[in-house]
Parts: structure tokens; C-alpha cells; sequence
């Protein structure tokens, strides 16, 4: 047995090996449960007695310098991987970890609540699945008024009382319906229609609506509101004119156009030549709905304006494709990093 271990030392001391493949195998030949240096420790047991001392002293002695041969054999290589180190300099500062952006939808939606709470506006929120009333009767959507038709809504099939909200008007009568003026609120959120994908239309969009109801509200304060709000957004050399429009929760009503911010107004292929692109709808809240939702038309008047967000970052960035707003490529994404 001494003979055996003594033969097994002089062999672990010569030995060699070019990279971690080798020391592996070696570690596996000699020092793995199945190794020759373990394999030994089972005869151990048919050891006589009175040479138990000298043998187990002389095995524990192999397997020390087995286990150190393999160490050091490792350690020559460079690491515990088998890289060699020499050639890498561990002190250089690291290049810097990539910080995600926001999605540009979220930075359109932020710069839009931020230049409303200015203003004294504060977030109000509703459900996504909304009920017929908040969504159109509550807003003076006659039952079979063809205004209906303008949105194309997702009705759950086995309850039409219950859809998904086409726009973020609903927000209005549900606010409304619990409190009373002095109210000035804007609403941001998803909404959906019945639409085919494509560059222009989606089935879920962004919206943010906005609402002030109190005493003597009139529309000269809406418009004010209006330039206020898109010489922030886009710059104070921006223009705006309002045409008239029809809604059915707003009399009168108004769609919004401002001067192209591409060209300054001088006409190119985005505003089509007309120096003016439209950006949201509003009016006068008409007086059905006030009453509607339990506010005294005869002492309160409001305006109320809705805008899509995805509209106005089209206008902002030039995101002419609205499937990118949710196809989550990172390339778009990170075209935003900088944006804020
Ligand atoms: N709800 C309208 C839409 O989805 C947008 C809108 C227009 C909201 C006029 C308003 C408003 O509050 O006064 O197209």
C-alpha cells in the first residue's frame, strides 16, 4: 500500500496540463469520488492494524498534494475559468449599464398633465370597461343617435350595457356625478374602438380629457386655455384657430387646429399644404349633461376638451406609424432616451 502511494505521489508531482480541459480531467482522475487517491481511502479499511497510523498519515498526505497539484495547476492557467488574465486590465471603470427610456406615449402623456397642472388641473382617473351610461347616455348620446356611430365601440356580447370606453370623456360624468363645482380635472387613459390595425387607425389608443366646471366659465377662459396649453407644448411662436365642430356633450363645439410646427405655418406635405394641423376637440359643456350628472346648469357652465396622445406625439416626434407605439421595439424605444 506505502509502495502504491508512493508511486502515486512522484506521479501527481509531474504532472502537467496546457488548460482547464486538462486540469479538469486530471482533478476527475485522481481526486473525484471515483479518483485513484479516493479509491485508495476504500482500501484503507483492509489495512492490518499496526500499520493503520503509517498508511493513514501517508494517504492524507497524497490526497493534500493532489488536491494542491490540481490548485496550482489551475492557478497557472490564469483563473478558476481557464482565461488568461494577463492581457485584461480588472482596474479599467466599466462601460456604463444602458438605462432604459421612457415610452414616448409616457413622456407626451406626462408633458400634457404637467402643463395642465399648472393650471391648477388635477388627475382623475375611471375603469376601461365602462357602462353605456358614462360612456354615451350620461354625455347626451341619444339612444339611437347616429352620433353613436362615430365610435365604433367593443361591447361585451352577453351584456351591451357593458363595453369598453371609446374615449376618455366618461371620466367627466363619473367625476360630475360625485362632486360639485368648483371642479378642474384632466384625465389620461386608454381607450378602445372596433378598428382594423393599421398606419393610422388602432383598436386601443391614448387619450387625456380635460374638465373645469364652476361659475361664470365661458368660452373666451376655454380658448385661453387652448393657446396656453399649445405654446407650451409646441413652442411659443405657436398659432391656434378653432372651427366649429359637433359633438353631442358639447354646445358649441369646436375642433382645434395649430400652426404646422414642421413648417411654421408656411404649408408642407405633414399639414398638406395648409399651414395648420388639428390637435383636439372641445367646447361648452352642453347643459344635458351637467344636469345629467346632478350639477344646477342654471348656476354652473364648463368647457371641456379631449386630445389623443398619440396624435400629439405624432406632431412632436414625427411617428407616422402607430403600430410602434406597441410593438416595443427597442430601436424605437431608444430613439427616446434623450427626450426625457
Ligand atoms: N371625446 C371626443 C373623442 O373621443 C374628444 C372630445 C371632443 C372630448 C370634445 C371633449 C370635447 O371633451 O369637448 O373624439
Amino acid at each position: 500500500m506505502i509502495d502504491k502511494i508512493d508511486r502515486l505521489k512522484a506521479e501527481i508531482s509531474a504532472l502537467t496540463a496546457k488548460d482547464a480541459a486538462e486540469v479538469e480531467a486530471l482533478r476527475i482522475k485522481y481526486i473525484s469520488k471515483k479518483g485513484e487517491v479516493s479509491l485508495l481511502f476504500n482500501d484503507f479499511r483492509s489495512v492490518p492494524a499496526d500499520q493503520k497510523r503509517a498508511v493513514g498519515q501517508a494517504l492524507n498526505e497524497l490526497k493534500n498534494l493532489a488536491t494542491e497539484k490540481i490548485n496550482t495547476l489551475r492557478e497557472a492557467l490564469g483563473n478558476n475559468d481557464g482565461f488568461d488574465t494577463s492581457s485584461m486590465d480588472l482596474t479599467r471603470t466599466p462601460s456604463a449599464m444602458p438605462l432604459g427610456s421612457r415610452h414616448p406615449l409616457s413622456i407626451v402623456r406626462n408633458d400634457i398633465v404637467s402643463i395642465f397642472s399648472r393650471l391648477g388641473f388635477t388627475v382623475a382617473e375611471g375603469p376601461e370597461i365602462e357602462d353605456d351610461w358614462h360612456v354615451f347616455s350620461s354625455l347626451n348620446f341619444a339612444p339611437d343617435h347616429p352620433a353613436r356611430d362615430m365610435q365604433d365601440t367593443f361591447f361585451i356580447k352577453r351584456n351591451p350595457d357593458v363595453l369598453l370606453r371609446t374615449h376618455t370623456s366618461s371620466v367627466q360624468s363619473r367625476v360630475m356625478e360625485h362632486s360639485q363645482p368648483p371642479i378642474r380635472i384632466i384625465c389620461p387613459g386608454r381607450v378602445y374602438r372596433n378598428e382594423a390595425i393599421s398606419a393610422r387607425a388602432h383598436c386601443f389608443f391614448h387619450q387625456v380629457e380635460a374638465l373645469y366646471v364652476d361659475k361664470n366659465v365661458s368660452f373666451a377662459d376655454l380658448r385661453q386655455t387652448l393657446l396656453y396649453f399649445a405654446r407650451e407644448m409646441f413652442g411659443p411662436e405657436t398659432k391656434i384657430r378653432l372651427r366649429p365642430s359637433y359633438f353631442p356633450f358639447t354646445e358649441p363645439s369646436a375642433e382645434m387646429d395649430i400652426s404646422c410646427n414642421l413648417c411654421g405655418g408656411k404649408g408642407c406635405s405633414f399639414c398638406k399644404h395648409t399651414g395648420w394641423v388639428e390637435i383636439l376637440g372641445c367646447g361648452m359643456v352642453d347643459p344635458n349633461v351637467l344636469e345629467s350628472c346632478g350639477i344646477d346648469s342654471k348656476i354652473y357652465s364648463g368647457y371641456a376638451l379631449g386630445m389623443g396622445v398619440e396624435r400629439i406625439t405624432n406632431l412632436k416626434y414625427q411617428v407616422n406609424d402607430l403600430r410602434l407605439f406597441s410593438e416595443n421595439d427597442v430601436r424605437f424605444l431608444e430613439e427616446f432616451q434623450s427626450a426625457r
